[in-house]
């Protein structure tokens, strides 16, 4: 401390701001949009219907449901031109990095989004377009990657059946998406919708403080998540267990490598800054793993080492000590891969379920009118000293 000044790295023990969005409850492991639980949104809820209740605060009714749905189908294309910037990027370009570049070009295309101090018509339109335009972004990135042609948006499925038919979908042939993918991915999407003032949510609200664009301030948030030991961590924990896996399954040899301080090695998608108890949408998750397999017929190998290394790792005094638990991001990777996605394009998915929780923290953030985001710091660099011409040094 120095002054009036108090430096807390990371924010540990710093509030940011009031947000009536998103309640956390580290020690109970409890969670809630607007106050409904995660678990009952997860079970009875759907993914645009908790993109609602996070950006609007309340849950919808079938009128005002079906109004917000017609809205977004009609904004689900994205300009043309944009293909422009796909076809840009290197074929094994990372999945984030064109995500992050390709939200933050909407503002090229979609102008109303520039204006610092919009309606409330223009700043919805705005929302509205990125809520539309984001599954199709994420599946083009995809189609993308693989060569193959993009699947256009199908204005008659719902959101999330129709992200999964651009992504899975063929142009030669219409494909049946099994209904257990579409549920279990609504649920996936409705674990990572919100979670206070995580890494890169405050991005978000720092970035629009400025009174930058949405566009801008989401695509900020998408760099920030694609760091390993934030979104990024569902893609590290897959390869993680694999090189467990190649390494002949010794989850204890790796447990003692996590512990290590000599050894960089963490042991990815374990601990979290606010649960020191249970995450409770990894329960949810760990659930859904073992329902989504079996559905699917799947055996993944990697599942039993990612249950393996749970259970040594609760019994583990440096775990304990520590509270370090499964985090959201231990479980998601083997869903998504057994619901066929690479891995490389896992951390995108967490994009576009934090989408409308970026989108509601931001929004609040304006209706606040916050003032801009500005910290300060305790100088410890040199005192004042004169300059050395270049022939004296
Ligand atoms: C997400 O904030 C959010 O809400 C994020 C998120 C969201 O929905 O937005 O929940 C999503 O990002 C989940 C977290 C995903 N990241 C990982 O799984 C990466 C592995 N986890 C860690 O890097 C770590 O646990 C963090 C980043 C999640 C939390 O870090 P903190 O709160 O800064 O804690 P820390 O690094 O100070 O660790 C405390 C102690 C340290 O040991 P000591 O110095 O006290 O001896 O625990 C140790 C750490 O070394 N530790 C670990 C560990 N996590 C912490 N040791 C081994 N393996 C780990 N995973």
């Amino acid at each position: 401390v120095s002054g009036a000044i108090t430096v807390d790295p990371g924010y540990k023990n710093t509030g940011a701001t009031k947000s009536a969005i998103t309640f956390l409850d580290g020690e109970k492991g409890v969670l809630r949009y607007r106050g409904y639980p995660i678990e009952q949104l997860a079970e009875h809820s759907t993914f645009l219907e908790v993109a609602y209740l996070l950006i609007y605060g309340e849950l919808p009714s079938s009128d005002t449901l079906l109004d917000f749905r017609k809205k977004i189908s009609r904004h689900t294309l994205i300009h043309e031109d944009m293909k422009k910037f796909f076809d840009g990027f290197p074929s094994k370009s990372h999945p984030m990095g064109q995500l992050s570049c390709l939200v933050g070009a909407l503002s090229a295309f979609y102008p109303e989004s520039l204006n610092p101090n919009p309606s409330e018509e223009e700043e919805n339109l705005t929302i509205i377009k990125l809520l539309a335009k984001m599954p199709t972004i994420v599946s083009w990135i995809y189609k993308k990657s693989l060569g193959h042609p993009v699947i256009y948006p199908r204005n008659e499925l719902n959101y999330v059946h129709n992200f999964l038919n651009m992504t899975f979908g063929q142009i030669t042939e219409d494909i049946v998406i099994d209904k257990s993918v579409v549920s279990a991915m609504h649920k996936l999407l409705i674990l990572h919708a919100d979670h206070e003032q995580n890494c890169s949510t405050s991005t978000v609200r720092i970035v629009g403080s400025s009174n930058a664009n949405l566009y801008a301030s989401i695509s900020a948030g998408i760099s920030a998540l694609w760091g390993p030991l934030h979104g990024g961590a569902n893609q590290a924990v897959i390869e993680m267990l694999e090189n467990i896996k190649n390494d002949g399954g010794n989850s204890a040899k790796w447990l003692a490598k996590a512990k290590d301080k000599n050894d960089p090695f963490r042991l990815m998608g374990f601990g979290h800054r606010v649960y020191k108890n249970f995450d409770p949408r990894a329960k949810i998750i760990k659930k859904a793993c073992d329902e989504v397999l079996d559905k699917l017929g799947i055996n993944d190998p990697v599942l039993d080492i990612a249950k393996e290394l749970e259970e040594a790792a609760l019994k583990d005094q440096y775990f304990v000590d520590r509270k370090l638990y499964p985090n959201v991001d231990f479980y998601s990777g083997i869903i998504y891969r057994a619901l066929g996605f690479p891995t490389d394009m896992f951390t995108v998915l967490f994009a576009l379920g934090r989408l409308p929780g970026w989108i509601a923290q931001w929004k609040e953030m304006k209706a606040n009118k916050e003032p801009i985001g500005r910290p300060r710091q305790i100088y410890t660099g040199s005192t004042i000293r004169d300059y050395v011409p270049l022939d004296q040094r």
